[in-house]
């Protein structure tokens, strides 16, 4: 199977890496409009350089694109891509609007559409998920996502796209908390309402999105508070917190931690993950890929497409226009 990226920066290093490790896929492309970043790419990992995605398309005509650009090209690129006839693992967010989710909703592809939704991979998160399901710690009570990051001013002049409600479609929640959000869904399962606030606490005049996010959020059995911020002073792994019946669960990176009851606390030992790129990226990357990967020979159903992440997608939609609208929202009317 021949592989092929568009978009050369930071995280597009992470796929390539991640391909090579496969045995049976060949990354044969990099496109990037930036031409010099996909010769880089070529020079390291072989293969063809180009600068235009169309171009590289039709000359590679690749069974698999890997989506790695500014947010609000996922979208376009994705349904480029699938039109003709390519299956697509696209970087998250999957999407930056209402209109761009009805986009993918309306379509009707056999292909493959895949989010890297990495970190619920982590070697952490599949130990609690399993807890959960074996429901050995008791129904959740209540939980808590924090994600407190650093992002400064550089950050965002050094790029042309984050910051910009255009191109980034938002800031801390959906490029840096995304993930936080959807393992608290991966986890307490479909959200039913969500109030939101958000602030730029830390960059006015720099950004035009939000540097801060904090939500209530509702889920069948528990609910949720929930809090991101990039005006931290430092990358700190992201918490999760589930309060349950028996335990309390927290998770913080790849260490996970059960206070119980009575007092006592144990932390299960767990498989070590490497960590391909910076490590509060998670280090999920690989065994996501993989699974695609082995989904698409398999001819099986992948878990991270479209229906698979469409709870995360519109919680982060709706915690938005909660917060535009200083309202609750409540998905199921949405
Ligand atoms: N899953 C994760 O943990 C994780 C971590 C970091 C970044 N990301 C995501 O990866 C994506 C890229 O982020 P990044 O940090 O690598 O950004 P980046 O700015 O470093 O790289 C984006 C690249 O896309 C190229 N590009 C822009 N427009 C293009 C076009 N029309 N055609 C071809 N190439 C184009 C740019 O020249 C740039 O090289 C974003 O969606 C980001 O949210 C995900």
């Amino acid at each position: 199977m021949r592989a092929a990226i568009v978009g050369c920066g930071s995280i597009a290093h992470v796929h390539a890496e991640s391909i090579s490790r496969l045995s049976d896929i060949t990354l044969t492309a990099f496109a990037d409009i930036i031409g010099e970043r996909a010769q880089d790419f070529r020079n390291r990992y072989g293969g063809n350089g180009y600068s235009s995605l169309e171009e590289m398309l039709a000359k590679e005509k690749p069974d698999v694109l890997h989506i790695c650009t500014p947010h609000y090209l996922h979208v376009p690129m994705m349904l480029y891509a699938l039109k003709h006839g390519i299956h697509v693992f696209s970087e998250k967010p999957p999407v930056i609007s209402k209109d761009q989710l009805n986009e993918l909703l309306s379509l009707h592809t056999e292909k493959y559409m895949g989010f890297c939704f990495q970190n619920r991979y982590n070697p952490s998160i599949r130990l609690v998920k399993k807890l959960l399901e074996s429901k050995a710690a008791g129904n959740v009570i209540g939980a808590r996502g924090i994600v407190t990051w650093e992002r400064d001013a550089s950050y965002y002049n050094e790029s042309g796209w984050r910051g910009k409600q255009d191109t980034e479609g938002g800031g801390a929640l959906i490029n840096q908390a995304i993930h936080t959000m959807d393992l608290l869904v991966y986890l307490l399962g479909t959200p039913l309402s969500v109030d939101a606030g958000m602030h730029n606490h830390h960059l006015k005049g720099v950004i035009e999105v939000e540097d801060t996010l904090e939500a209530y959020i509702r889920f069948p059995d528990a609910s949720a508070v929930f809090y991101a911020t990039t005006a931290y002073c430092e990358n700190v792994p992201p918490l999760i917190e589930l309060s349950c019946e028996d335990r309390t669960i927290r998770i913080e990176d790849h260490a996970v931690t059960y206070y119980y009851r009575d007092g006592h606390i144990e932390t299960p030992k767990l498989s070590s993950a490497e960590a391909l790129g910076k490590s509060y990226w998670g280090s999920g990357h690989v065994s996501c890929i993989a699974d695609f990967y082995k989904s698409l020979c398999e001819n099986s159903r992948f878990s991270l497409d479209l229906p698979g992440t469409l709870d995360t997608i519109r919680l982060m939609l709706a915690s938005y226009e909660s917060a535009r609208t200083q309202k609750e929202i409540f998905l199921l009317d949405n």
